[in-house]
């Protein structure tokens, strides 16, 4: 076989020498860089077919390797490897035409695994009159990366298969201990029993992670021989495929043709088992961005709950703030990430409170000077806190200038007008309505027709005129409600 070339990238040298004695032990070229620069320079002049490349690096980072790599035709697999914190920056990656990510620390064999992976598709797509090949697999990935979720995505990879194999019949089986029923396509052209027979196949397909071809003739075989099969099996060909990625079993997808005419080739298994390893990779990331996500919303509940225990009467405030914010957010017509940002952004604007003694934020009268200087800082303490985890960077500013007011008298940087970032004044409004309709320490919640009066006079000159507008109209309409006061 055809020795590929392979450039590694990290600015680790200890992690390259590892690499590179792996992947040569493979039979494969291996070359390497410590950063995207010195990489581009050898992607010029050498002909590479897979890179391995950090995310993070001095000079140039990988991310902007593979922009430049694209944006000058050069034409290789990219396989990132990142720390945990910057598993959204690899799904970006992924959305840009990487073929796969691996989470540090890893496994050698398994970063073998996933380049031989790489060069297998590489190779698939290189055919020469495999247009189909080329074609389909490509547009499957970015369908695939076009749905967010894990249902969406198993979703649009089963229509493919559809499409591209045009079966009689389909089931995608789940792992047994998974507890999900298979999902079916015109299962009911067969009897139950050879359903669940298959289902016993697929999973011993799933085991050994190899893909299975039975033409009609086969088959007849197998049940001349008495191999514990159903008796009334009609003529068919059939495909199994496992969706494998690294050690997670995700599932085995089955397409039937039946009757004689017309059955699958050796051709039409390859073509499912590179459809099937790169849908796996791609429900895997996913899978895994959810799995961080969820990890995150955690630390971000915590954090949450941690400045309402400092002051009871702010109890469910952060949540209701979100829950204004993003309210307002699709009424401006923001972008799914930007909705995203503007809730988190809710849930965390008041964090640095953590570090107002509580004796200034629980005063019944009002703040001194001094306490009220205190008090401003902790949309800086806010963001300080939040700039340590990596994946809330978007966020920073958000908190950092939600006390700014249009006519350059807030705080922390006196910004004016459209100088505050617009998700910052859509939190405001949200934070400046939550906190007058709710009870504190010092006063009882007004009803929301004041705080609204309160909220219109401020406008043009504490909070964005065409914010609050819109944030009335939410209000007449329902679409935001105060809170039930005891
Ligand atoms: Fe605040």
């Amino acid at each position: 076989m055809q020795r590929s070339t392979i450039l590694l990238v990290d600015d680790e040298p200890g992690l390259l020498d590892v690499c590179r004695e792996a992947l040569g032990e493979k039979g494969h070229f291996v070359l390497a860089a410590g950063n995207g620069r010195e990489a581009l320079s050898v992607l010029e002049h050498e002909k590479i077919d897979c890179v391995v490349c950090d995310l993070r690096m001095p000079e140039m980072g990988g991310m902007d390797l593979l922009r430049e790599s694209k944006r000058r035709g050069i034409d290789a697999e990219f396989i990132f490897l990142t720390g945990y914190g910057c598993v959204s920056n690899a799904v970006e990656c992924l959305q840009l035409g990487a073929v796969d990510y691996m989470l540090k620390p890893f496994g050698i064999e398994d970063l073998a695994v996933r380049v031989d992976k790489a060069l297998g598709e590489r190779r698939l797509r290189a055919s020469p009159g495999d247009g189909l090949g080329l074609s389909t697999v490509m547009g499957l990935g970015q369908a695939l990366r076009a749905r967010s979720s894990f249902s969406g995505q198993l979703k649009e990879f089963l229509s493919q298969v559809r499409g591209t194999f045009a079966p009689d019949v389909m089931t995608f089986f789940f792992p047994s201990n998974d507890g999900r029923r298979p999902v079916t396509f015109r299962a009911n052209a067969l009897k139950n029993g050879i359903l669940s027979w298959w289902g016993l196949v697929a999973e011993r397909v799933l085991e050994l992670g190899k893909p299975r071809l039975f033409d009609p003739k086969g088959l007849a075989a197998a049940a001349r021989a008495g191999r514990d099969m159903p008796a009334a099996m009609p003529p068919m060909s059939l495909m199994i495929a496992p969706l494998v990625n690294g050690s997670e079993r995700i599932g085995a997808s089955v397409v039937i043709r039946l009757g004689e005419d017309n059955p699958y080739s050796m051709g039409d298994l390859q073509l499912l088992s590179f459809f099937c390893s790169h849908a796996a990779a791609v429900l895997d990331c996913t899978a895994k961005h959810r799995q961080i996500e969820d990890l995150n919303m955690g630390v971000i509940t915590s954090l949450v709950r941690a400045v309402e225990a400092k002051d009871p009467y702010t109890c469910g405030h952060s949540e209701r703030v979100a829950e204004y914010a993003v309210a307002l957010g699709e009424a401006f017509g923001l972008s799914r990430h930007e909705r995203e940002l503007v809730r988190i952004a809710g849930l965390l604007h008041d964090i640095g409170k953590i570090g107002v003694p509580d004796s200034i934020l629980n005063k019944p009268e009002g703040l001194t000077q001094d306490e009220y200087d205190i008090m401003q800082r902790h949309p800086a303490i806010g963001r300080d806190i939040i700039s340590r985890v990596a994946v809330l960077d978007d966020v920073l500013p958000l908190i950092y200038h939600h006390h700014e007011r249009m006519d350059g008298s807030g705080y922390p940087d006196r910004l004016m007008g459209d100088n505050i970032p617009l998700l910052s004044r859509i939190i405001s409004v949200a934070d400046g309505y939550e906190a007058m309709v709710s009870n504190r320490a010092y006063r009882n919640g007004l009803a929301s027709r004041m705080a609204m009066e309160t909220l219109l006079k401020g406008a043009g000159s504490q909070w964005d005129r065409r914010i609050v507008e819109v944030f009335g109209d939410l209000v007449t309409l329902g679409r935001v409600q105060a809170p039930v006061l005891a």
